[in-house]
């Protein structure tokens, strides 16, 4: 009778593999790498754990649930915060648990402040090269501190992108889910702001937060930024909404359809190779989490899982 421990990665990038190694090794639990994100036909990797590490890019549904259950797999950690990628409920129906990754919000955070810094000023537009911009083509850009910024969803992350707007001087809303006497509506917000930036998960509800309507009502010249998660944005009217220059440009790490697979969504591809080539749009490959110190929360927090497994027992074969 042995009682499972340790843990299956799938899909770690080398720095990720990295962290975790170092806290499994430390702690002499087992921990084995698929280099591939998690799919059924690999959960036969999983028969001798309890518990699976798995990317935001895995899609982890009906099917992929069931092979995890028949290979006996009891917790699936996912390595983020956000969990729109698990059916949750088809997960608590086959008694599989599903624990999120909390790590430092001061990485996505940063991250948020760098992308609207870089829009502000241009960045992407005005400085192709050193002497070009020394001849004058550099964008005439605008500072943080003139600035109303709308932080939608103060929860961990949106928080501490208020704590850094602090330093910068500018003037903040906040709209937030529970109205408090600190938060506005979202329509006070969107017609406010020179700057809006998006921290909530996505949910049934937050689906296209960000869609025609709203984008119409934001304050002309608008920036928009979303680090949060690519379909709380409807890209199309993103598009539409800076091509006839209504918003003055964007900052995106996520964008909607970005984990599809581009043969089967190529409406999606043709929206991101837009946004992509526009002047006054910031695109990053969903990175703003990708710091040394959030791999190590994130490693630590998969080994503090897999301690409290081991403490309840696990299961024995
Ligand atoms: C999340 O934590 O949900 C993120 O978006 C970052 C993740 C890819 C690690």
């Amino acid at each position: 009778m042995k009682t499972r421990s340790g843990l299956v990665m799938y899909g770690g990038l080398p720095d990720e593999a990295e962290a975790f190694e170092r806290a499994f090794s430390n702690e002499r639990l087992p921990i084995r790498f698929v280099e591939d994100e998690f799919a059924p036909d690999l959960a036969c990797f999983a028969k001798d754990f309890a518990i699976v590490s798995v990317s935001h890019r895995a899609n982890i549904g009906k099917m992929e649930l069931s092979a995890l259950k028949a290979a006996g797999v009891e917790c699936v950690i996912t390595r983020s915060v956000g969990t729109d990628h698990i059916d949750i409920q088809e997960a608590r129906r086959l008694k599989i648990s599903i624990k999120t990754s909390p790590y430092s919000p001061g990485s996505v955070a940063d991250f948020t402040l760098m992308l609207m810094l870089m829009v502000l000023r241009g960045v992407k537009a005005g400085f192709r090269n050193a002497r070009e911009t020394s001849q004058g083509s550099a964008v005439c850009g605008k500072e943080l501190g003139d600035m109303t910024v709308g932080v939608i969803g103060p929860g961990r992350i949106g928080n501490a992108v208020l704590k850094r707007l602090e330093g910068f001087g500018c003037s903040v809303l906040i709209c937030d889910r529970e109205q408090s006497s600190t938060s506005v509506s979202l329509e006070e917000l969107l017609a406010s702001s020179d700057v809006v930036t998006l921290h909530v998960p996505l949910t049934a509800e937050t689906h296209h937060l960000i869609g025609r309507k709203e984008i119409d009502a934001m304050k002309p010249g608008a920036i928009l930024v979303n680090t949060g998660r690519g379909a709380l944005v409807e890209a199309e009217a993103l598009v539409d909404a800076i091509k006839e220059r209504r918003l003055g440009g964007a900052a995106l790490d996520v964008v909607e359809g970005e984990n599809d697979d581009p043969s089967q969504n190529k409406e999606m591809l043709r929206h991101l190779e837009t946004l992509c080539a526009m002047p006054n749009v910031v695109i990053t490959p969903h990175v703003a989490y990708f710091t040394d110190h959030a791999m190590e929360d994130m490693a630590r927090s998969a080994l503090r899982e897999c301690r409290e497994h081991g403490k309840e027992g696990g299961r024995d074969e």
